[in-house]
């Protein structure tokens, strides 16, 4: 019997105690769960908390500036750090996906670290763990837990010397939407659907380049914004394109192409540890198809993930 004005009361008095006149910082992501921890957090310390949002260039198209402008809007304390180059840099060359979210994790880390010891005496590290988070990294039983080495729990070194607060660590996700939905949060924001910390770097499957990561920004963009215009958007839990290693051949005019193939892939879930594809209408798919052919360059080819979990699971990687 969750009543979320409750909680929003009983946990600002809480973290207005624990925390004091201290510095807090936090790694916002663009997700729902960092955002309503930050906007929580802003209304029990207001500019004692620091939010610094990182863009490793794995983003959705425009997402950074985006997402960043809707925190500015929000009152919050966030620095955004463009940190794309760097990633790109240090993921030429690597298409193991375990290895692809390692070098993730650690340059997130890197530059992370970087900047909050730019804020002087910060004396906490704030995170937006909710409950499964806990669950899942405490007793490793999840599928993607185990089979997938999920980067945002407990990811962050030491060495940093911070206290951990984690006010949404007893929270289920249907009641952080409703925290967030009572602190005033935008109801596109909330429903945001999940996007893995890899971001864009596990749907290219094989090595990644900045041409391939744009690609992928474009095709994904239209097949998302295209859920949105048919009002199908909210009916699927996660959704996106996947850059596939292969070249299929093509005729475009009189010309045969050779160029790259992309699947698209939209589940049903609750949780994430089983899903269903969605049965996205045929009209739906041919103009989508149509679309993603007639924008983006390099692309002749576009298919459909029948696939459910398990045994396939949502990512590719
Ligand atoms: P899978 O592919 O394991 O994905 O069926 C289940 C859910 O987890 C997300 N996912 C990740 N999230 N870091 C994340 O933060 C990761 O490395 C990662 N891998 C998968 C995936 O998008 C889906 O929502």
């Amino acid at each position: 019997n969750f009543t979320p004005n409750a909680f929003v009361e009983e946990m600002v008095g809480e973290l207005k105690e624990k925390l004091g006149n201290d510095k807090v910082v936090l790694g916002l992501s663009g997700g729902v769960d960092s955002t309503v921890a930050a906007v929580l957090l802003n209304k029990a310390i207001g500019k004692n908390l620091y939010c610094i949002f990182v863009n490793n260039g794995l983003l959705r198209k425009n997402e950074f500036q985006n997402v960043l402008d809707q925190y500015k809007g929000m009152g919050l304390n966030v620095k955004g750090v463009d940190a794309g180059d760097r990633f790109l840099s240090e993921l030429a060359g690597i298409s193991d996906p375990e290895t692809k979210r390692k070098t993730i994790g650690r340059v997130f880390i890197e530059v992370f670290d970087d900047e909050s010891h730019l804020i002087e005496d910060v004396k906490w590290l704030a995170q937006g763990t909710i409950y499964p988070d806990v669950i899942e990294s405490v007793s490793v039983k999840g599928p993607s837990a185990t089979i997938k080495s999920h980067h945002n729990v407990g990811g962050l070194p030491d060495y940093m010397k911070l206290k951990i607060v984690e006010p949404l660590r007893m929270l289920f996700k249907d009641e952080v939407r409703r925290v967030g939905a009572t602190l005033g949060i935008d109801p596109e924001l909330l429903g945001r659907h999940p996007f893995p910390g890899p971001g864009l770097s596990i749907r290219i499957l094989g090595d990644i380049t900045p041409e391939k990561v744009q690609i992928l920004q474009d095709v994904d963009s239209v097949f998302i914004e295209g859920l949105k215009s048919w009002g199908l958007y909210d009916k699927v839990w996660q959704a996106g394109a996947i850059l596939l290693p292969v070249n299929s051949v093509g005729v475009m005019g009189d010309e045969r192409t050779y160029e790259k193939v992309v699947a698209l892939r939209a589940v049903e879930s609750t949780d994430g540890m089983t899903a269903d594809w969605v049965h996205l209408p045929y009209d739906f798919l041919m103009k989508v198809s149509n679309d993603i052919i007639n924008k983006v360059k390099g692309v002749n080819r576009v298919v459909y993930d029948i696939s459910s979990k398990p045994p396939a699971t949502i990512e590719w990687e």
